[in-house]
């Protein structure tokens, strides 16, 4: 009993040893519980920002489009604007290669012409930006991005953005890095090529006779938006070195099929001045090239040099007797006879 009593005694002096030791423990779980609701709090605020931030990077989901066309689809952010209520509209990038006097001045207003469509020009005309791959990689990013400024800028709903550029104008000598930028970024080559070089080195002489004597009233003019400056243009007849003709058309053909070579893994598509002259609904496949709504386009330029060649050179009979029975003799005979439309 004493022993019971004894015990009974111990027990109240025990237990606040046992109930701190139970308070504390509870203390420290309740403690470590908090701290780890507290941090799981935390992180998912964490993850829910950066959710958020995700969402404002890649605002614009395209449930419609096929799996091929994602890397051509671009949603650029422009620096210096906001494309407002067109940010969600889908742009594609394109590079129109072509070579001088091929009609591409002509082409590209047509296009500029289109509500979507910005061709900003011949960009690599000015040399420091062709310096190296750095600089063109910089100047194509500005275009692509929507920061380039040309009178061909159009407003934020644009769909297509692109340029004009030449092939002498460092493109063939960094073909291969520009190819490869062509196809990370999804850059789409549109080439156009004139058919009928014999044509286009008179559009070359009689340009660059233009550039030397001015006829019209001092100014020199590449392209030309009434008939009357067409007509004055037209007449001064060029005459062509025939002991290197056929020299200078090869290397333009040569030149040509380079680089279709260089470029042909690119999207791209082959386009002939002539056929868009012949039948405007080729401008159709360019605009289902470049994915825009169909629109009729219209070009306020006047073609300079019309009707039969024989009329075009002084040196005709020389041309002619050269050219005979070589690949190029066809140049001697297609011209824009069976048209209607002969001017643009
Ligand atoms: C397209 O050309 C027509 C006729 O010249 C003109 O009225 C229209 O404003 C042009 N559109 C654009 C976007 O330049
Ligand atoms: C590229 O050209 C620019 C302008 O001429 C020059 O400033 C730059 O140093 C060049 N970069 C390289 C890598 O050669
Ligand atoms: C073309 O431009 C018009 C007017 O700016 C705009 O309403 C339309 O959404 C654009 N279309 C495309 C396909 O971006
Ligand atoms: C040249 O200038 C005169 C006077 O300004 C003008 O009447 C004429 O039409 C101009 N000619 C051409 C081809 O622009
Ligand atoms: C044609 O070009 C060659 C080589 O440049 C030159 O020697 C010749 O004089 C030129 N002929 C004419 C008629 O200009
Ligand atoms: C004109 O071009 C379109 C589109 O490329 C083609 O379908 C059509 O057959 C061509 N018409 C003629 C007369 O060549």
């Amino acid at each position: 009993m004493a022993d019971d009593l004894c015990s009974f005694s111990k027990v109240p002096k025990k237990s606040p040893l046992v109930l701190r030791m139970i308070v504390l423990v509870f203390a420290m779980v309740c403690g470590v519980y908090i701290c780890s609701i507290c941090l799981k709090q935390v992180s998912t605020r964490n993850k829910t920002g950066y959710l958020d931030l995700e969402v404002i990077e890649r605002p614009c989901p395209e449930p419609s489009i096929e799996p091929e066309e994602v890397p051509y689809v671009h949603y650029p952010k422009p620096e210096t604007y906001s494309r407002a209520e067109c940010a969600c509209n889908p742009v594609r990038y394109f590079a129109i290669l072509s070579m001088q006097r091929s009609g591409s001045g002509w082409f590209e207003t047509l296009l500029n012409n289109h509500t979507n469509i910005s061709s900003n020009g011949e960009i690599f005309s000015v040399k420091v930006r062709r310096s190296n791959m750095s600089t063109i990689a910089e100047t194509l990013d500005r275009i692509y991005n929507l920061d380039w400024f040309s009178s061909a800028s159009k407003n934020e709903c644009t769909a297509a953005v692109g340029l004009k550029w030449m092939l002498n104008q460092g493109l063939m000598q960094n073909h291969e890095e520009i190819a490869q930028y062509f196809k990370r970024r999804g850059v789409a080559s549109i080439f156009l090529f004139r058919r009928n070089l014999l044509r286009r080195m008179i559009s070359i002489l009689a340009n660059s006779y233009d550039r030397d004597f001015k006829p019209l009233n001092g100014t020199h003019k590449s392209h030309v938006h009434s008939p009357l400056e067409a007509e004055i243009l037209a007449k001064y007849k060029p005459t062509i070195n025939s002991t290197l003709l056929i020299a200078n058309l090869r290397q333009v053909a040569e030149t040509t099929a380079k680089a279709l070579e260089y470029f042909k893994s690119t999207r791209h598509i082959i386009l002939h001045y002539e056929d868009i002259v012949k039948n405007r609904t080729k401008l159709r496949d360019v605009q289902d090239f470049l994915k825009v709504p169909r629109m009729e386009l219209k070009s306020r330029q006047v073609k300079i040099h019309k009707g039969s060649l024989s009329n075009l050179v002084e040196n005709w009979d020389d041309v002619q007797k050269t050219l005979t029975g070589t690949p190029y003799e066809s140049f001697l005979h297609s011209d824009y006879r069976r048209e209607k439309l002969q001017s643009h």
